[in-house]
């Protein structure tokens, strides 16, 4: 079905979605006001450990249309999740809010005022008079080694006998890179808004996950899941802080239950550094060892990375080196240290991303060291199978990638000496790395109805996050019944809908088309049952003669009716089918793969540093939708500029509290930071893995980015920078660099 001409699966679908959000439409969660609505406002923590040893709310509690104030000592007692993602019932920050007096990151909750108005909640609040008695606060990473040590973190790697291979070998690399904490920077805030309705439960959030919020409330409030009901018809985006609950969804259910009325919760920005996650920061080791041909003997890949007090986040930094390059001796780890910051998560492209800059920076360096063309090296060095897991992967087409990327980007023009390309007052520097992500996919459930009036309706419990899903659900439901696009209406993003998967992981595209296709089939096999029936169209005829043709079914005679016809005769409101489709299996390793370069611009005379050009050329099996496809890439393209040149959570390392916490301070890319950027999507459907043969797309466009950046630094400059951001201070030969997080 996928393969007939002009599929629709492949083409360019503007996003179904689009007019509703250009017009304003589009439902986010904070839009949500329904009758009798209380406004809450946190009051958040102004040290990063310790306790608060008073609070008092006499003060706030006279101010005008203050309804409650909630803290510790008066706040709804609660429950556990087990917080088990196999469960489905995961939250990231496993703490209950207000559980104890103690503070254990700046920007925690530590009080809650309701009211009548937003702005009446928000004056009220900054009257509550907390006090606190402070501990000394562990700043950052290194600080956190020096006094808690390091705890053993998960998906760690063992092949061969790295160190001994280490030892004898002819040419070595030892090098330790750094990345600091980035913080997600949806541009809609986190938001809830929650009302109960005779013990039932109704919230809407700004969740990249419904079902499994749902879960876990229902864990924690320790009412049935049915009960509950969570909505995200539309996101502003998450990048991986929206995935699980944070404590401010479920303090504002809380206190919506305790008071009895709808309360809305909006997180301000400050606070989105602080207590919905962050990528934390790493430090990454990375010794490498080639033969006397170039070839990788050894790799060892040790990191560390922050988390909170309350919970363990690995970072899994090395979840790529296992399997990217051939290598007999192999080791990868992974340590935590807690230092006094919220609980990290995942953000695009977990582990990968920051590892991918240091092994990927890493590759680079030997390549130098052996004298070998970075693109030469690594292609002489690509797996050509997954030796971590001992699987040929499903579809791998890295080499080509590679060499398409770097034919497009102009690679042979490369000078190899450093800093020899200048142009006028510039110098030239070509950098280039791998990409690499794994390609995921859950169990899933979804419905399709074809209706009496020639639509057709779709649904499932995952969501657009503003990726495309629910343009490419349509493309799908198209593509098996041959409703057009404009007929077909899809509701995703509420947990009523039947089960589907969290927008994460770039999973959300394997997972969720296989149970929509699922689901149209059997609503056709519904049809065709009730065209055969003894009042249908084609009365006595077998479902097998017929054949799916235009929007209806067609016999061998070319005898065709129209769905709406055939439903319409049978007197029946409409053909539903559901499906339940499952996880990957593990014939494979199934990964995606691809290679970016990149064109940087150094002007050392005004200090300048740009980004000129990216060519990406990337693997990801079939491409559902070019252009949302096209437009990920793009977007972590963009990213991985943030991640290579400007992104950084800087704390302060007296007191632990972020300095940079808000858009005027967090630099991210603008317009004027944009490069050229050229995607060349492979487009090769991996039928292993899917029968749309799609392996996601949404994060292997950040991993590597950074990396390629730094290389075409290093080419230009002649400096190699192993800790982000490549700010100018790292550039710049006569200046002290700025102290590091
Ligand atoms: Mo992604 S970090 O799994 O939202």
């Amino acid at each position: 079905m996928s393969d007939k001409p002009q599929s629709i699966i492949g083409a360019g679908v503007a996003r179904i979605d689009g007019p509703d959000k250009l017009s304003g439409r589009a439902n986010y969660a904070a839009d949500n006001l329904p009758p009798n609505l209380a406004y809450g406002y946190g009051v958040f923590s102004t040290i990063a450990s310790g306790k608060v040893s008073q609070l008092s709310v006499d003060e706030a509690r006279k101010m005008p249309g203050v309804i409650d104030i909630f803290h510790h000592s008066h706040f709804p007692s609660l429950y556990r999740t087990p917080s088990s993602f196999a469960q489905g019932n995961k939250v990231e920050e496993t703490r209950l809010p207000f559980e104890d007096e103690r503070v254990y990151y700046d920007g925690q909750f530590v009080a809650l005022v309701v009211a009548d108005t937003f702005e009446n909640a928000r004056a009220a609040a900054r009257r509550v008079k907390v006090t606190y008695a402070a501990d000394k606060a562990v700043a950052n990473l290194d600080q956190g080694v020096e006094a808690n040590g390091t705890q053993a973190g998960s998906g760690n790697h063992d092949r061969g006998d790295a160190a001994s291979a280490f030892d004898g070998a002819a040419t070595t690399i030892d090098a330790t890179y750094r990345t600091p904490v980035e913080t997600h920077n949806p541009m809609e805030m986190h938001a809830s808004t929650a009302w109960w309705d005779n013990g039932d439960l109704t919230i809407f959030d700004a969740s990249q996950g419904v079902v499994v919020a749902r879960n876990a409330l229902s864990k924690i409030f320790a009412i049935p899941p049915e009960r509950i009901t969570v909505h995200a018809p539309y996101i502003g985006s998450g990048f991986g802080s929206k995935l699980w609950t944070w404590p401010h969804a479920i303090a504002t259910a809380a206190v919506s239950r305790e008071l009895g009325r709808p309360v809305q919760l909006v997180v301000p920005r400050q606070q989105m550094f602080t207590t919905t996650g962050h990528r934390p920061e790493t430090r990454q080791r990375l010794r490498l060892a080639t033969d006397d041909n170039g070839k990788l003997v050894s790799l060892r890949h040790e990191s560390i990375n922050t988390t909170s007090y309350t919970d363990q986040y690995v970072e899994t930094c090395g979840s790529v080196t296992k399997s990217l390059y051939r290598c007999p001796n192999l080791t990868v780890s992974h340590e935590t240290t807690q230092v006094n910051r919220g609980t990290p998560t995942s953000m695009r492209a977990p582990g990968a991303a920051p590892g991918l800059f240091a092994l990927e920076s890493a590759i680079d360096e030997m390549a130098d060291a052996v004298g070998i063309d970075p693109v030469q090296f690594r292609l002489d060095n690509y797996a050509e199978r997954d030796e971590s897991k001992d699987l040929p992967f499903s579809s791998n087409h890295i080499v080509e990638a590679t060499k398409r990327a770097a034919e497009r980007f102009g690679w042979a023009d490369r000078k190899p000496e450093v800093g020899s390309m200048k142009e006028g007052r510039e110098i030239v520097g070509y950098g280039m790395a791998a990409c690499n992500w794994e390609a995921l996919k859950m169990a899933c459930d979804a419905r399709v109805s074809i209706r009496a009036d020639g639509t057709a309706f779709a649904s499932c419990a995952t969501q657009d996050i503003g990726t495309g899903t629910y343009t490419i659900v349509a493309q799908a439901v198209s593509d098996v019944t041959g409703i057009p696009i404009d007929r077909i209406t899809v509701k995703l993003g509420d947990s009523s809908y039947p089960d589907g998967p969290v927008s994460g992981g770039s999973w959300a595209t394997a997972t969720t088309l296989p149970a929509i296709a699922g689901a149209a089939r059997n609503a056709l096999d519904e049809m065709k049952r009730y065209a055969t029936g003894s009042n249908g169209v084609f009365a006595g005829a077998s479902s097998d003669d017929l054949e799916v043709a235009d929007g209806g079914l067609r016999n061998a005679d070319g005898k065709q009716v129209s769905f709406a016809d055939i439903l319409q005769a049978g007197r029946y409101g409409s053909a539903d089918g559901e499906a339940h489709t499952e996880g990957a299996d593990s014939k494979y390793s199934y990964r995606s793969f691809g290679a970016h370069f990149v064109e940087v611009r150094w002007d050392p005379g005004i200090s300048r540093l740009r980004v000129a050009r990216v060519v990406s050329a990337i693997d990801v099996g079939r491409v559902i939708n070019e252009t949302t496809a096209r437009n990920q890439v793009e977007g972590a393209v963009v990213m991985g500029i943030g991640m290579g040149l400007f992104e950084a959570t800087e704390y302060d390392e007296r007191n632990a509290r972020p300095v940079n916490n808000d858009y005027a301070e967090y630099v991210v890319p603008v317009h004027a930071d944009q490069p050229e950027i050229d995607v060349i999507l492979l487009d090769y459907p991996d039928l292993a893995f899917n029968e749309y043969g799609a392996r996601g797309i949404g994060e292997i466009g950040v991993t590597g980015l950074a990396a390629a950046v730094a290389n075409a630094v290093h080419h230009a400059t002649g400096k190699r920078i192993r800790e982000l951001p490549i700010t100018l201070d790292k550039l710049m030969d006569d200046v002290p660099q700025a102290r590091s997080a």
